[in-house]
């Protein structure tokens, strides 16, 4: 994969090209890499555009920067809680103020819509306010001792130095889910972004430096794999967390295992939509368009599936698909788009792959998109036409598999408990949805739906920072983040036991006179 991506933006020496140059941070210094190469980004609507040159990293960038972050873990640790939290609120105002200049650079460095940059900046913000609330409370509890005269607490301890390895598609948000936290609960950084979106997470780590974050508390270090297993391999990190695919979360998990560090992964997802019978259809067509073919369908939470109940199977697919052809694919920057590229060459030629694999191994029926889109405006740019495929069984590849592209696949069914058997049979569970109007099968769906997010009456995407965020089975390891739930990745607990009895008192062995 590293390989094919390169092909993307080839690694360079420092004076063949003269577009901008990004460093990256570290210790409080921004600088290039030791290896002395650089890489390009550019943008994928158009690839003539080259956003600029990052430092592609090595082992030794990462050795410094984890050396720089765990230098002051103890200085960090030891700042107050609601003091962290000031800085951190200060952080979110910067984003505020800044939130348009982050949003254009974002969508071309990675594509989206503007309007879905901006959403991308403000969840970063929102994530910031609500979880440097968390200094002021980083809640721990009291609780009763077995013997007398002693007293028993729980509280939070940060962890150390955390490794943050983010993917591409939320370039802003995705890093401030686990920012945020590890800096709340007093841990210390090291943020190796996605290779082809480098340029929003520098843009948040500046914004932490004017913040005031103390030098060596927040590092970010660019390039590809090398730096990214380099902080996974690296003794002194404590705690990796990882959004990605699953393939790649398995071997960090494997890595992790190996030198017992704290694990967090986020991974692929195929969710899916349940359209009843009963359902306002126009709302569910609105919701799926949104769903599927928001961010080019690159979300882990995107609407690949479409379940829908055999009585409305004709309608709603009718009217889906008469949306679906009127949709207006392009560069993000432009305020008619409506779908963006997706990122890159082997991302491209992933999708086109599964399409390939609906029309020819699965048999599905190909209603609308399918192909490349490669003249005039599209020439430079990775722009796939937004591609329906019906009467699709639950079985099929393009049923099963996550493809993280404009692509969505329709089934149909008879009965609300054959639909939710068709959502739950794929080795994801991120998020899931259904349109109903009745409250007993909405509730029912909801209790028997095994995902970590579920929607009644809108699309699968669009998760708010203050519940958390996460999935069962191969979306993930049992973790959440966003919430206050996120804090129990960023924290361990301490159990405080405190006795003033003045002498030795042996819990479950001394017995108590009443
Ligand atoms: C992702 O695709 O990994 O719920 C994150 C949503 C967004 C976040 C998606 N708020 O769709």
């Amino acid at each position: 994969m590293a390989k094919a991506k390169q092909a993307k933006k080839e690694s360079k020496k420092e004076t063949k090209t003269s577009s901008k140059i990004y460093h990256n941070y570290i210790g409080g210094e921004w600088m290039k890499s030791s290896s002395g190469e650089w890489f390009e980004n550019v943008n994928p609507a158009d690839t003539s555009d080259v956003v600029g040159r990052f430092p592609r990293s090595n082992q030794e960038d990462v050795n410094a920067a984890i050396e720089a972050a765990k230098s002051v873990t103890t200085k960090w640790r030891r700042t107050p809680a609601p003091k962290r939290a000031e800085i951190l609120f200060k952080l979110a105002r910067i984003l505020e103020r800044d939130k348009q200049q982050f949003s254009r650079e974002m969508t071309r460095e990675m594509g989206k819509v503007l309007k879905e940059s901006g959403g991308d900046v403000q969840e970063a913000i929102d994530c910031t306010y609500f979880t440097a609330g968390e200094g002021r409370r980083l809640h721990g509890f009291t609780t009763k001792a077995e013997m007398p005269n002693k007293y028993a607490m729980c509280e939070r301890q940060p962890v150390g130095v955390c490794g943050l390895i983010t993917p591409f598609n939320f370039p802003m948000a995705i890093p401030s889910w686990k920012l945020i936290p590890a800096l709340v609960c007093g841990n210390t950084v090291v943020i190796k972004p996605a290779e082809d979106v480098p340029l929003s997470t520098i843009n948040l780590v500046k914004a932490c430096e004017e913040a005031g974050i103390p030098k060596g508390v927040v590092n970010i270090v660019n390039g590809f794999h090398e730096p990214g297993e380099a902080l996974v391999n690296h003794k002194d990190v404590r705690l990796i967390s990882f959004t990605g695919s699953t393939d790649t979360g398995r071997i960090i998990a494997e890595e992790c295992a190996r030198s017992n560090k704290i694990v967090s992964l986020e991974m692929g997802g195929k969710n899916a939509i349940i359209i009843m019978d009963d359902a306002d259809i126009d709302n569910a067509v609105e919701g799926s368009l949104w769903g599927a073919f928001g961010t080019s369908g690159q979300r882990c939470t995107a609407s690949s599936r479409l379940v829908v109940h055999k009585k409305v199977y004709k309608k709603f697919t009718e009217k889906l698909v008469e949306r679906v052809k009127k949709l207006k694919v392009g560069s993000g920057l432009d305020a008619k788009t409506d779908v963006g590229p997706v990122i890159n060459q082997p991302g491209m030629d992933k999708i086109l792959s599964y399409i390939e694999i609906g029309k020819n191994e699965d048999k599905a029926t190909l209603a609308c998109g399918g192909n490349a889109l490669t003249k005039g405006e599209y020439k430079k740019g990775y722009f796939i036409e937004p591609t329906v495929f019906t009467d699709a069984s639950p079985n099929m590849r393009i049923s099963q598999e996550e493809i993280f592209g404009p692509v969505t696949t329709v089934i149909p069914f008879n009965d609300l408990n054959e639909a939710i058997e068709i959502v739950n049979n794929v080795k994801y569970g991120l998020s899931s949805a259904i349109y109903t109007q009745d409250v007993n099968q909405a509730f029912y769906a909801m209790q028997e739906l095994y995902t970590g997010i579920c929607y009644i009456n809108s699309a699968t995407i669009g998760a708010e920072v203050h519940l958390p965020f996460g999935g069962t089975k191969g979306t993930g390891n049992g973790h959440r983040e966003a919430g206050t739930q996120v804090l129990d990745i960023f924290s361990e607990w301490k159990s405080i036991y405190v006795d003033y009895s003045g002498k030795l008192q042996k819990a479950q062995i001394d017995s108590v006179e009443i």
